[in-house]
C-alpha cells in the first residue's frame, strides 16, 4: 500500500522540494496551499493530489481534513511547511502583520495536527506516522530584525516539542526542522543579507527535503539544517542571551527596509 503523506505549503520553496522528494521516494502526495496554478502544476508532474487552503484559518483547515480523511482514512506523514516572513523590529513592524504570522506559522501548525490526527492515528495503529514541523533556526535565536517572526517559530518550536513528548508511544513520531538561511521565494536571502560571511551559509529548498526524509528515516526529533554553525548559534542565545543581544542588535540583516 502506498503511504500518504500531506504537505503544506508546498506551492513554492522547501514545501514543494520535499514534495518532490517524497514523490521520487514512493509516497503518494497531497499538495496543499493557496496558489492553485502552482499546485496543479506540481500535482501533474510528480501524480500527487491537490488542495487549497489557508492555514491560518481553523475552520477552513478543519474542513480540509474532512475532505482528505474521506478520500485517505490514513495519513502516514504531516509536513506542516507553510509559512511566511514577517521582516522588521517591535518598534516598527505592521501589528496586523504581527497578528498573521503567529496564525499561520505558529497555529496553522497547531490546527494541522489536531485535524489529521484521526489519520495519523489510524496509521500509527498499522505501523507509523510522521508529524514534520518545518520550523527555523529563528525558533532558537531572538533576531530583532524580524521580532515577530522570530517569536512565530518560537511558538512553533515550542508547540513540535510539546507535541512529540504527547505522543511518545503512540507509534506517532514527530520531527521538528530547523532550517537556517534558505533561497526561496518568499525568504530571498541571497539579496536581503548583505554580509558575504553569512551568505556563504544560504543553503537550497532540496538540502532541507534530504534532511526530512532523513529524519523520518533515522527517527531524529530534532535537526538543525545544516548543523554548522546554526547550531552553535541556538547554545550561544541559551548560555549568553546578554552577549546575542548585542551581536543581533549590531546585524547588518536589513529588517526595516523590506
Ligand atoms: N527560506 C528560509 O530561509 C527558511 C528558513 C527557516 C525556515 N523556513 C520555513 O520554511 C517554511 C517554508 O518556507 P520557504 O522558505 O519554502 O518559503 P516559500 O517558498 O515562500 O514557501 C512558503 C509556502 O507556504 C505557503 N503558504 C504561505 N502562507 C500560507 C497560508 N496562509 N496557507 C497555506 N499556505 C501558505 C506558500 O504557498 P501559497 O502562497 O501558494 O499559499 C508556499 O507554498 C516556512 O515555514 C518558513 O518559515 C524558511
Amino acid at each position: 500500500m502506498q503511504r500518504v503523506a500531506v504537505i503544506t505549503g508546498a506551492s513554492s520553496g522547501i514545501g514543494e522540494a520535499t514534495a518532490r522528494a517524497l514523490a521520487a521516494a514512493g509516497w503518494h502526495c497531497v499538495l496543499v496551499a493557496r496558489r492553485e496554478d502552482r499546485l496543479r502544476a506540481l500535482a501533474g508532474e510528480i501524480g500527487a493530489e491537490v488542495e487549497l487552503c489557508d492555514v491560518g484559518d481553523r475552520a477552513a483547515v478543519e474542513a480540509l481534513a474532512v475532505r482528505v480523511l474521506e478520500r485517505h482514512p490514513s495519513i502516514h506523514l504531516l509536513v506542516s511547511n507553510a509559512g511566511m516572513p514577517a521582516r522588521g523590529t517591535y518598534l516598527r513592524v505592521d501589528l496586523d502583520l504581527v497578528e498573521r504570522v503567529t496564525q499561520v506559522n505558529y497555529l496553522g501548525g497547531v490546527w494541522c495536527a489536531r485535524a489529521f490526527m484521526p489519520g495519523l492515528e489510524a496509521a500509527a495503529s498499522k505501523g507509523g506516522a510522521h508529524i514534520v514541523n518545518v520550523v527555523s533556526v529563528a525558533g532558537t535565536v531572538s533576531f530583532a530584525p524580524a521580532g515577530a517572526y522570530a517569536a512565530s517559530k518560537h511558538a512553533q518550536l515550542a508547540f513540535s516539542r510539546s507535541l512529540s513528548a504527547a505522543l511518545r508511544g503512540s507509534g506517532i513520531a514527530v520531527h521538528s526542522i530547523l532550517p537556517g538561511f534558505v533561497e526561496t521565494e518568499g525568504f530571498p536571502q541571497k539579496n536581503v543579507l548583505k554580509s558575504g560571511l553569512l551568505r556563504r551559509f544560504v543553503i537550497e529548498p532540496e538540502d532541507v527535503a534530504d534532511a526530512i526524509l532523513k529524519a523520518i528515516e533515522k527517527g531524529k526529533s530534532e535537526s538543525v539544517v545544516p548543523w554548522f554553525p546554526y547550531r552553535l548559534v541556538g547554545i550561544a542565545q541559551a548560555v549568553a542571551p546578554g552577549a546575542v543581544a548585542r551581536f543581533v542588535g549590531m546585524s547588518d540583516y536589513k529588517g526595516d527596509a523590506v
